[in-house]
């Protein structure tokens, strides 16, 4: 799978990637803001659980955080962002996408384009929309949710919540 990082252990450095072919893409502007954007969230890992505050994100804002040995995409939804309220993480009234960042193709990791509002895999063209389902190319299905629940500001991965079991039972 040559033009992408697919070991999941070096996410950060395929995260790196990724944000380069966006940068490449973009403007240097739009580089900056995703540099920012990739900065770790305020997070705790304790006994397999990843507590991530996102009470302080923006909208639109794309944070990486490591669960699991794995990518997990939060991104804080923007008004203009479709609505998918089978996928929606909602925290305080604000909706959230959080998904494993990894293709459901063939398990590379998927670059944000901000102005676009998708995710694209560059290893074979794969799209997916700002809820991760994948809407263009061969991945043949959505961007996995990780289980979760909510805890005031915070998303906690790696318990199973009542949010989570809707979602699941909606999919
Ligand atoms: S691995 Fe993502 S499109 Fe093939």
């Amino acid at each position: 799978m040559a033009g992408c990082d697919c070991n999941r252990r070096g996410f950060i450095k395929g995260a790196g990637a990724a944000l380069g072919v966006t940068a490449a893409a973009g403007a240097g502007l739009t580089a900056y803001a995703m540099k920012k954007t990739w900065d770790p969230l305020p997070s705790v890992v304790a006994a397999g659980k990843v507590i991530v505050d996102v009470s302080g994100m923006e909208e639109g804002q794309l944070s990486l955080v490591e669960y699991r040995g794995k990518p997990v995409f939060i991104l804080k939804k923007t008004g203009d962002m479709p609505s998918n309220e089978k996928r929606d993480v909602v925290v305080e009234g604000n909706r959230y996408t959080v998904v494993i960042g990894i293709c459901t193709h063939l398990g590379c990791i998927p670059a944000y384009l901000p102005g676009e509002s998708m995710f694209k895999c560059a290893c074979h063209g794969g799209e997916f929309d700002s809820s991760g389902v994948n809407t263009f190319g061969p991945p043949p299905k959505p961007m996995v949710i990780p289980e979760f629940k909510i805890e005031g500001g915070k998303i906690v991965l790696g318990e199973e919540g009542p949010e989570y079991k809707k979602l699941m039972a909606m999919a």
